[in-house]
């Protein structure tokens, strides 16, 4: 079998702790101040799951990047706070964090991600995807496929909506 999540030489790599502060670049340029996560709390998914990190560059320059982290149940992987383990069943691969630099949009680079999420759910056997939507992303996600679950506040004063996503297969 082709490994699914392997780079497709469009400038697509697996990002690292060196990243970091790129990504923060990226992050702060991309999310209300209430929606920063400090970086030990992305870098700690980052670690626990390597796999689900994944960076879109333009040359040397970090554009976008995603992270995903398997869960379990309804739960949400909670925002600002570093995940200290894995479940010991996950039932999902959880979207926690897609952001592309405003200069970089439309572009379908997150959509190239987004495939990205799906491959690494389907090389794992998730049968679901979910995520929180912020800021006004909600028809964004409904175009690939995700259903609002429910409403939520996922920083003080933010409203988001927590979505999830049925894969196809047998
Ligand atoms: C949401 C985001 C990741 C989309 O990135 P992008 O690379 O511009 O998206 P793509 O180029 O893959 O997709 C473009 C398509 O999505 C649509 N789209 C993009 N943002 C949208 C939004 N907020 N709501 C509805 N549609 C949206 C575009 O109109 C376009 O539609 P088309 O295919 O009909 O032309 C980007 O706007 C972003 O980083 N936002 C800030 C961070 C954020 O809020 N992330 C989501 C967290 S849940």
């Amino acid at each position: 079998m082709n490994d699914p999540v392997a780079a497709k030489g469009d400038g697509a790599r697996p990002l690292a702790a060196r990243d970091m502060k790129a990504i923060m670049r990226v992050q702060e340029a991309c999310y209300h101040p209430s929606l920063i996560e400090p970086a030990e709390a992305l870098l700690s998914k980052m670690l626990l799951f390597p796999l689900g990190a994944w960076g879109c560059f333009s040359g040397e320059e970090l554009v976008a990047y995603i992270v995903c982290i398997p869960a379990e149940g309804g739960d949400v992987v909670a925002l600002g706070r570093p995940t200290v383990s894995l479940p010991r069943c996950p039932d999902r691969l959880h979207i926690h964090d897609l952001a592309v630099l405003p200069a970089h949009r439309g572009r379908y680079i997150a959509s190239d991600l987004v495939r990205k999420a799906h491959d690494i759910a389907s090389w794992f056997g998730h049968r679901r995807i979910s995520l929180v939507s912020v800021q006004g992303t909600e028809r964004y996600w409904s175009g690939h496929g995700f259903e609002p679950i429910r409403a939520m506040e996922y920083a003080p004063g933010v409203p988001a909506t927590y979505m999830l996503k049925t894969l196809g297969g047998p």
